[in-house]
């Protein structure tokens, strides 16, 4: 059986640092981009020295780090273009309001703000500043002016900062950076496709304060929908009840039971070209869940009565014409022969199949992929990386055309 490797080339970025006291969290940045398998070149202009020094950048990204136009480390002597190009993106975070009005007027004075210049790339920046300095007319000015350039504004975020102020200005956490910056450098192969998802468990009421529910997280399912995101698609998520973040792009569609999740699926069925039902959906339901607390009666025990949900999954892939569906199998044992059965029994062209032991709740996974060609192993890796290499595999499925890759 074949295991499938990420066919992306590796992506590589130019990551800058300006002078801010957010300077530290750019450390944390060069790590969450090595999870999400990115390479970081780091350049540093002087002011971001005296915030944090390059032999941290060093240690972390792998690589010298540049901070002078004039460093003789690169055979040329020209480090402003050669730095930047083998790189899919300049990133540069944190972007002082400095940086932003030399970057709007096309200044290039120092290292950084040459290779800004000289790039044949996009250019992603993350500003972080005062309140007052990011709402002046002049950086408004500025940002308008580098959104008007193409530049990719990624943030400022509200709330406490380093001066002791509260308000717009703070740069965004480096795992909201790496997430954003990884997904823009997705190669965009569902571009123009919906997709309808599924994700987390559902409850099932007994009365007013109980119910049925099972141990889904929704970690796969929101993996799923993120990597579809950045893989171009317009995406509807209908979720059970998870505590987790909605994937920012997604339109959320928020349910509690299995009939819930059924009725939003069907409202959105028709336009869908893919579906992915991820939810662990309850098979049964009480049959008359009591409107009040059921009372403890002496030592006498309690009987429920349940009755069948509907299938959602087999409903959408028997439409006279369904979306390309997509189902999840998590067994706790004899993985490859229930799978195989399942994915014949609800008619779906793929289906993921994982053990439920090592997959609920985890934040890695290790799943097979089964279609027409046979089964797909992907190697154990974080769920980010998972979907990720599941959503390239239904994008190849069913045809999605693949835009270059940026
Ligand atoms: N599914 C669904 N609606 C249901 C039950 C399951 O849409 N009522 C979907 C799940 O989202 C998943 C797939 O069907 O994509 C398989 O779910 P699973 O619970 O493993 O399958 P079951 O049909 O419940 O089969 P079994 O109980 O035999 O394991």
């Amino acid at each position: 059986m074949p295991d499938i490797e990420s066919k992306n080339e590796p992506k590589k970025v130019l990551l800058g640092l300006t002078g801010g006291v957010a300077a530290y969290k750019a450390a944390e940045l060069v790590r969450r981009l090595g999870d999400h398998g990115i390479d970081v070149q780091v350049v540093m202009t002087k002011a971001a020295c005296g915030f944090i020094t390059p032999a941290t950048l060093q240690a972390l990204s792998g690589h010298p780090v540049y901070t002078d136009m004039w460093d003789g480390r690169i055979a040329n002597g020209m480090p402003h273009i050669e730095l930047s190009r083998d790189k899919q993106a300049i990133v540069v975070a944190p972007a002082t309001a400095d940086f932003l009005a030399k970057a709007a007027l096309g200044l290039a004075d120092d290292l950084l703000s040459t290779l800004c210049l000289a790039r044949d790339c996009p250019l992603i920046v993350a500003p972080a500043m005062n309140r007052q300095m990011w709402e002046h007319p002049a950086t408004q000015r500025n940002v308008a002016q580098l959104k008007r350039d193409g530049v990719i504004v990624l943030g400022p975020d509200s709330g406490d900062q380093a001066c002791g102020e509260t308000g717009m200005g703070r740069m965004l956490e480096a795992d909201e950076l790496a997430e954003a910056i990884s997904a823009f450098l997705e190669p965009k192969t569902l571009s123009g496709k919906r997709v309808l998802m599924t994700a987390g468990p559902t409850f099932e009421p007994i009365d007013a304060v109980r119910g049925i529910t099972n141990r889904s997280s929704g970690k796969m399912g929101y993996a799923l929908a993120r990597a579809a995101i950045a893989a171009g698609a317009e995406v509807t998520l209908v979720s059970g009840p998870v505590s987790l973040a909605a994937p920012v792009g997604a339109s959320m569609e928020r349910v509690q039971t299995a009939a819930e999740m059924f009725d939003a699926v069907k409202k959105h069925t028709a336009k869908a070209d893919i579906f992915i039902g991820v939810a662990a959906v309850a098979d049964f339901r009480v049959s008359a869940p009591r409107k009040h607390k059921i009372k403890k009666n002496g030592d006498k025990g309690l009987t429920l009565d349940f009755v069948p949900n509907p299938d959602i999954l087999a409903w959408v892939a028997s439409r006279p014409k369904p979306p390309f569906c997509v189902g999840f199998a998590a067994e706790s044992r004899n993985l490859d022969a229930y799978a195989d059965e399942k994915r014949r029994r609800k008619k779906v062209k793929l289906l993921i199949a994982n053990l439920a032991q090592s997959a609920i709740g985890a934040d890695d996974n290790e799943v097979s992929m089964l279609d027409d060609a046979g089964t797909h192993r992907l190697p154990r890796a974080a769920k980010t990386v998972v979907a990720r290499q599941i959503i390239e595999h239904i994008a190849a499925l069913c045809g999605a055309k693949a835009r270059k890759s940026r």
